[in-house]
C-alpha cells in the first residue's frame, strides 16, 4: 500500500458523514511533500518508508488542515486547491472550518496511537503542536497576514515570514525522520535543512503565482490579489531566481554534511530544482 492509499484507507475508516467526505476530499490531490521529506531521512538509515506513515499522516493532516483555513474567506479567500474547488467553496464554510478542526486534532490521537515507543510518541507530539502552532506555522500565518505595506518590509523580515509559516512544518517532518532513526545528536542538521528547503519551496510557490499557470499550480494566485508580502513583492523575478540559485546551493552543501545517506533526500532537492 502507498502512503496516498493509505492516508485515504485510514481516514475513510473514520466513519461515513459529509465530515469524513471533506476530510478525504481535504486530503487527496497533495504532492505529500512533507510525508516525502520524512520518507527520505527513514530510508537514508535504512528504515522502510511504511514504518513512517503513521507519523507522516499526522503530518498530512496538519498540513491539509493548515491549508483549508489558509484558504477561507477570512484568509486568502481562494476559491481553487489543487485544480478543484477549494473546501469551504466545495463544502460550505461550516463544514470547512470544522474538518480543519477534525484534521488538526485527529493528527495528534494518530501520534498518540502509533506504534512507536511512548517516548518517541510523546516526542512527536510536542514537536508538532510547538512546530504546527505558535512557535511555527500558526505564527507565520500570523505574520503573514499583519503585514500591510510590503515596501517596509526587509527580505530578512520575509525570510522570517517563510521560516515560519513553511519552514517550521518541513522541521516537523525532518525531526520525525530524527526520532524515527534515534539521531538526536545532529539536530543541528535537520534544523539548518528545512530552513533552506522551506525557503525555495516559499519562494518558488510565490514565484509560480506569476510564472505559472492556473492549469499548472491548480491554485489562484489570491497573494497578489490580496497584496501579500512575498517573494514577489518586495523583489524582482531576476532577484529571487538569484536568491533560489544560492538557496540550492547551500541545500547541496548541506547535505553533504549529513550523518546518513542523504541521496533520497538529494533526489527530492533535484526534484525541487526541476519544479
Ligand atoms: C502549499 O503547500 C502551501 C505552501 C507552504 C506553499 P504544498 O505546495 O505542499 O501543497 P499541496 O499539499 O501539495 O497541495
Ligand atoms: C500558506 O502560504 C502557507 C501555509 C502555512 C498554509 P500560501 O498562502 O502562499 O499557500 P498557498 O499558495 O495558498 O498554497
Ligand atoms: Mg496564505
Ligand atoms: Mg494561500
Ligand atoms: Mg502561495
Amino acid at each position: 500500500m502507498n502512503f496516498d492509499e493509505y492516508l485515504q484507507t485510514y481516514i475513510n475508516g473514520l466513519g461515513d458523514n459529509r465530515l469524513i467526505k471533506a476530510m478525504l476530499y481535504a486530503t487527496s490531490g497533495g504532492k505529500h511533500f512533507r510525508p516525502e521529506l520524512l520518507f527520505a531521512v527513514v530510508k537514508g538509515f535504512g528504515i522502510s518508508e511504511d514504518k513512517a506513515y503513521p507519523s507522516a499522516a499526522a503530518l498530512e493532516m496538519l498540513h491539509s488542515y493548515s491549508l483549508i483555513h489558509d484558504d477561507l474567506p477570512c484568509m486568502d479567500n481562494d476559491d481553487y486547491r489543487r485544480g478543484k474547488l477549494t473546501v469551504h467553496k466545495a463544502f460550505g464554510e461550516d463544514i470547512a472550518v470544522l474538518c480543519g478542526d477534525a484534521l488538526l486534532t485527529h493528527a495528534f490521537a494518530v501520534l498518540a496511537n502509533a506504534p512507536y515507543s511512548s517516548d518517541k510518541c510523546l516526542k512527536m507530539i510536542s514537536y508538532l503542536a510547538s512546530l504546527g502552532g505558535l512557535n511555527g506555522m500558526i505564527y507565520g500565518q500570523l505574520l503573514d497576514i499583519s503585514v500591510h505595506d510590503y515596501d517596509d518590509l526587509s527580505p530578512k523580515e520575509l525570510d522570517e515570514i517563510q521560516d515560519y509559516k513553511t519552514g517550521a512544518l518541513f522541521k516537523a517532518a525532518l525531526y520525525f525522520g530524527m526520532i524515527l532513526a534515534d539521531d538526536f545528536e545532529h539536530q543541528d542538521f535537520y534544523d539548518d535543512l528545512a530552513l533552506v528547503l522551506g525557503r525555495i519551496f516559499q519562494t518558488q510557490d510565490d514565484l509560480f503565482d506569476i510564472k505559472k499557470t492556473f492549469a499548472e499550480t491548480g491554485k489562484s494566485a489570491s497573494d497578489i490579489k490580496n497584496h501579500k508580502a512575498t517573494s514577489i513583492s518586495i523583489k524582482s523575478i531576476e532577484e529571487v531566481e538569484e536568491e533560489l540559485k544560492r538557496l540550492f546551493y547551500k541545500a547541496y552543501a548541506l547535505l553533504k554534511r549529513g550523518s546518513f545517506d542523504t541521496t533520497y533526500l538529494e533526489e527530492i532537492v533535484r526534484r525541487m530544482e526541476n519544479r
